[in-house]
């Protein structure tokens, strides 16, 4: 049994990494939660059963002695509280982004490496279907070398209000790290993780005034408890990012990616190789003058919108009893990473390409 605890109290603490751990009872138990809000803390532990929680993410580290840590709080903090829990011993699953810069996150795989610990991203986008059913046939030979990709990531008014994802103080970025991340991850993950070259891209406001619904901007279940009131005023990201990256093998990929836009809703990937291309989340492959085919695509095991959380969570324990490779690899996550650095140092410069 692995001792789990959990810190920060948020939407996805409570949507998502409680409910993916709850999934495997035989592996997982959860022993306590922190959060620096006690009434978030507290609530989450009534809700959910669990015996203990705390205020300070150390104490908690340092009495529970985990053998795993969801870290779940914004997104700045995320490297702090990594290092951390592998510092008290345990095993870690961090929120998207793991970190910004290409460096960060070679730090923190490296400090992982040396505690002798699992460090994973919670990437948990790529386990749509479509995704999971494009990478078997990529995998079996169905594509040869992809030389271009689309990704469109577009929600309609998604800005997500009800934390502090719109302030970069906290957030560290706009739609492109928060959304964009789980494109590119999928993206690079099914491209067989080709090296990032450059990156060239643009990054926009238009909408900050204009509020969705919390379901449409990311808080899935439409359950989120403490909500901290959205000020339009503090926003100071991006709702509306394009641009072109461009691999080491040449391959290029053009992407938009939007908070907010007046444009159909989309998490729509397309790539091409010389022997087919595929367009998701259709499923559909073409090929030759006029071959066209679909995906066997499979039903999602998981009846929750959150489901990519439960595949992660259900490789962990494997992984943590030596029988199974984490799913989410150090070098993809770093990969990616370097593409958000490579993204706003693009965007800072009105779009120019800047280069790994
Ligand atoms: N994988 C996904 O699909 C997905 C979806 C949504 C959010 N996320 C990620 O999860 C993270 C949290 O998002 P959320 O929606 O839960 O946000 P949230 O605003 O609902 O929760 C954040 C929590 O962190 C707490 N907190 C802030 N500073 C803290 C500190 N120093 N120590 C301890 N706790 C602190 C806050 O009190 C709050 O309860 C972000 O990194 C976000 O990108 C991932």
């Amino acid at each position: 049994m692995f001792k789990v605890c959990i810190i920060s109290c948020g939407m996805i603490a409570n949507s998502a990494h409680i409910p993916a751990y709850r999934r495997f009872p035989e592996d997982f138990e959860i022993t306590a939660v922190c959060d620096i809000n006690e009434n978030a803390a507290r609530e989450t532990a009534k809700r959910y059963e669990i015996s203990r929680y705390y205020v300070s993410a150390e104490e908690m580290l340092e009495k529970e002695k985990p053998d795993v840590v969801s870290v779940c709080v914004p997104n700045c903090l995320h490297k702090e509280y990594v290092l951390m829990a592998l510092k008290y011993g345990a095993n870690v699953l961090c929120e998207k982004p793991i970190a910004f810069t290409y460096n960060d996150a070679k730090e923190m795989f490296d400090c992982a490496e040396r505690e002798g610990k699992v460090l994973m991203a919670c990437q948990s986008m790529r386990f749509t279907p479509d995704r999971l059913a494009a990478k078997q046939f990529i995998d079996e030979g169905g594509m040869d070398e992809i030389y271009y990709g689309e990704l469109s990531r577009v929600r309609r008014r998604g800005i997500p209000t009800w934390g502090t994802f719109h302030m970069k103080k906290m957030s560290c970025g706009g739609a492109f790290v928060d959304i964009g991340v789980h494109m590119l991850d999928a993206l690079i993950w099914l491209m067989g993780n080709p090296k990032i070259k450059s990156v060239s891209g643009i990054a926009m406001q238009n909408h900050k005034d204009e509020i969705g619904c919390l379901k449409g901007s990311g808080a899935l279940t439409g359950e989120v408890h403490n909500i901290r009131p959205f000020n339009p005023n503090e926003m100071d990201v991006e709702d509306f990012s394009c641009g072109m990256l461009t691999f080491e093998n040449n391959a290029k990929v053009s992407f938009k990616v939007a908070w907010a836009t007046n444009m159909p809703e989309a998490s729509d990937i397309r790539l091409v190789s010389r022997k087919a291309g595929i367009d998701l989340p259709s499923g559909r492959v073409y090929f030759g003058e006029s071959g066209e085919k679909l995906l066997e695509i499979k039903k999602c095991p998981y009846d929750t919108p959150f489901f990519g959380h439960m595949y992660i969570a259900d490789n962990l324990r494997y992984v943590l009893k030596g029988e199974a490779e984490p799913v989410i690899k150090p070098d993809e996550t770093m990969n990616t990473t370097a593409v958000l650095e490579l993204f706003y140092k693009s965007a800072e410069l009105q779009g120019k390409t800047i280069y790994l």
